[in-house]
């Protein structure tokens, strides 16, 4: 079955041809981060813009990269959630343009549950499950059992920033451009993660959600002082330590957090997924902690957005539903995963 998958949930206009679920024949990105960059942050409205004038040509190449025609694809694949609602729509409804002009048909999956999935399309040896999923996004810190594909628990989510909501913040503090993520990362790979001593958030009665604004205001203050407003000086040192210490107790809490539900709700593997697991460093502390647990990443280019995750989990969501969707279906900018009962 070939299945062509559309992202455009926020920054990235991606489309990729998956056959079966797994093998990716190919999985273009078209990234707007320079188009945002500017603005230190996404941009809706000019996102919106740039998905219409780019998502056709990133078909076509999608196709062409994989010696496939249109008429050759068996389904369509497209994000229908969550992400910026405008953005959404545009992928959404070229899916839907094109399940009608082919007779083909389509199906909208969850963007965060499709980070999941990611780690998983590549493997080739059977997935013990359940499983501790988590993913780690720039929108999203979800921490669930997984029965199987499609069968999720919510154990822990995060009450105010996504992790990598909170590095790009961070970043913005110490001036770096947007997205931050990789920019702290390099940052961190040469500073003292000890010299400052951060704290990342407990919430009372909730062992495994996550809180990392008061950890930002942490770094506020060491940037400009307990009023916010003072602008300290910080030499290129400083900032490499703030950003080795920061990095440090975002992913102490987030290890701590998977490994011990990892115990608690026994589960014998971990699946990883979202663009903070591009990070190195994240991968060495989440390995190392984990003995005697399996741990499933995506590869770095299935870690950020795409169309491929789209496609496999869109794949297993059709078998499982027996039908496409149908043409009604509506984009939803704050849909959340489907949690088993
Ligand atoms: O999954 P993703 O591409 O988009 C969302 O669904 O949100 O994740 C983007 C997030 C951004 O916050 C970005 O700063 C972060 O992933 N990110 C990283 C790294 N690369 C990307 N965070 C930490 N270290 C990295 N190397
Ligand atoms: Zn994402």
């Amino acid at each position: 079955m070939l299945i062509l998958g559309l992202e455009s949930t926020c920054d990235e206009t991606a489309c990729a041809v998956v056959k079966d679920g797994t093998t990716i024949l190919s999985n273009i990105v078209a990234s707007q981060v320079n188009l945002h960059q500017i603005f230190g942050g996404v941009v809706p409205e000019l996102a919106c813009r740039r998905h219409i004038e780019t998502i056709l040509p990133v078909i076509s190449e999608a196709l062409s990269t994989a010696s496939v025609n249109l008429n050759e694809i068996d389904l369509f694949a497209v994000a229908k959630g969550p992400g910026l609602i405008g953005a959404l729509l545009i992928g959404l409804n070229v899916a839907k343009g094109l399940s009608l002009a082919t007779e083909k048909p389509f199906i909208g999956v969850n963007h965060i549950e499709a980070h999941l999935y990611a780690a998983l399309m590549s493997q080739t040896t059977a997935i013990q499950f359940p499983c501790i999923g988590a993913v780690l996004s720039g929108g999203h810190t979800t921490l669930v059992k997984m029965e199987n594909i499609g069968i999720y628990s919510l154990i822990g989510e995060t009450v105010d920033d996504a992790i990598g909501e909170a590095f790009d913040k961070t970043a913005k503090l110490l001036g770096l451009p947007y997205p931050g993520g990789p920019y702290i990362e390099e940052l961190a790979s040469r500073g003292d993660p000890d010299r400052f001593s951060f704290k990342a958030g407990r919430v009372k009665g909730k062992p495994y959600h996550f809180s990392f604004s008061g950890l930002k205001t942490g770094v506020l203050y060491a940037i400009k002082g307990q009023d916010g407003r003072q602008e300290k000086l910080l030499d290129d040192q400083d900032k490499r330590d703030l950003a080795a210490s920061f990095q440090e107790t975002a992913f102490g809490d987030v290890t701590e957090k998977i490994i011990k539900a990892a115990k608690e709700y026994e589960c014998r593997s971990i699946v990883l997924g979202g663009g903070v697991t591009a990070n190195q460093k994240l991968r060495t502390l989440v390995t190392e902690a984990a003995l005697g647990l399996t741990v499933h990443w995506p590869s770095f280019k299935l870690s950020m957005d795409n169309a491929a995750m789209i496609a496999g989990l869109g794949y297993h969501q059709f078998l499982l539903q027996g039908k496409g969707d149908p043409l009604d279906l509506e984009a939803l900018s704050g849909l959340e995963m489907s949690y088993a009962r």
